[in-house]
């Protein structure tokens, strides 16, 4: 095998059934990752993260290389010997958090320059210094450097974005090292536009890619045009190779998109959400700061498995927050986590069974039931 196998077992409408092979195991699709960005799911051991049903972690370029450096974790045996995950891993190139998170930034063909948010020193990624970090990192999966284009964005800034990072994906191939189980994803960008997105998956599968990516998406245009772009970029994608949507979403996207035809997602809301207090449950979601929680013994979510649920009362969980306890954000992220994996692996039997969209109507009307 060279790259990573993609096998579509199962499809219903345009939802699919898939399992994804690395060189470091399997993956069930449609699949959940949780973010680990700096080489940690935050508040997590990683038995705790596979104790959830989680198969695949998302690791990123732009910390890992500012912390503790690539080469470091290389010395030490590789980002999944580092943090003790011998499953697969997926890192993103960089572009990304590099635009959201450091300062000073400035872009060129070449690559961008910009200032760690850690210590102000100055960095420069191009496409080829990003594929060579993720190998070192020894990610499974490499993400090819790309700028995830703001929203909103016109047409002409739309296309000139789009058209830098299908330059990029070019020169992202060819400095990617081919092994049997490793693989490198293009992603789609193009914005709101339908001649955009057309023209980026065209350029993408014509450089030809293990999988693709839908990126420059959740940025603040909202569910309906985000279905919206993924109604007209999804169709032009290549049926025998995954999709991922990056950077989303929550319960309710995940189950539109996954209506849509998309196979992989990664968001930090639930360990994020999970550490601020807020559970998404069958329900919808809940606070557990609120008062109203505070003398309530039953679980989160009565249906979880997880060890919050389980184990421990609303009331406990509230009284955790409120003491600032560190317990309180591990068990609702692992709470979180669990239901998210839940959310997949119920998908995933519907789509099997040829009943999708009975069993997503159902969840998404329990979604906006809310808490009782
Ligand atoms: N994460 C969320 N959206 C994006 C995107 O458009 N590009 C990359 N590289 N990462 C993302
Ligand atoms: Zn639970």
């Amino acid at each position: 095998m060279t790259g990573i196998g993609f096998e579509l077992l199962a499809t219903d409408g345009r939802a699919r059934r898939g399992r994804v092979t690395t060189a470091h195991g399997s993956i069930e699709t449609p699949a959940f990752m949780p973010v680990g960005t700096a080489a940690t799911v935050k508040a997590m051991t990683t038995d705790a993260v596979a104790s959830t049903g989680a198969e695949i972690l998302l690791g990123n370029t732009y910390h890992l290389m500012l912390r503790p450096t690539a080469e470091r974790v290389a010395q030490l045996g590789g980002l999944h010997r580092f943090m003790n995950w011998d499953k697969p891993i997926l890192t993103d190139s960089g572009g990304f958090q590099v635009m959201s998170l450091s300062d000073l930034r400035t872009m060129s063909e070449e690559g961008v320059t910009f200032k760690s948010h850690l210590d102000g020193s100055r960095h420069h990624l191009t496409p080829e210094r990003s594929i060579q970090i993720q190998h070192l990192l020894d990610s499974n999966i490499t993400m090819c450097l790309d700028e995830c284009t703001p929203f909103p964005a016109t047409e002409a800034q739309a296309e000139s974005s789009m058209r830098l990072s299908m330059r990029w994906a070019r020169r992202s191939k060819d400095a990617f090292v081919e092994r049997p189980g490793y693989g490198l994803f293009g992603i789609v960008q193009g914005s709101v536009y339908p001649e955009l997105r057309a023209e980026s998956v065209a350029a993408l599968s014509d450089i030809g890619f293990d999988g693709y990516a839908i990126g420059g998406l959740a940025v603040g245009e909202g569910q309906e045009t985000m279905f919206t772009v993924l109604d007209f970029t999804e169709p032009a994608m290549l049926k025998q190779r995954p999709r991922y949507l990056m950077g989303v979403g929550r319960p309710s996207d995940l189950i539109g998109a996954v209506r849509r035809g998309v196979d992989m997602f990664d968001c930090v809301m639930p360990t994020r959400s999970g550490r601020t207090g807020q559970a998404f449950v069958r329900r919808g979601t809940i606070n557990i700061r609120n008062a109203r929680h505070a003398h309530d013994d039953r679980p989160l979510d009565a249906e979880c498995g997880c060890p919050a649920c389980r184990s421990y009362g609303r009331g406990y969980l509230h009284h955790l927050f409120k003491a600032n306890e560190m317990l309180g954000p591990m068990l609702l992220t692992w709470h979180n986590l669990h239901y998210y994996q839940d959310l997949m692996r119920e998908m995933r039997g519907a789509i099997a069974e040829g009943r999708f969209e009975q069993v997503a109507s159902a969840l998404e009307a329990r979604l906006t039931e809310g808490d009782v």
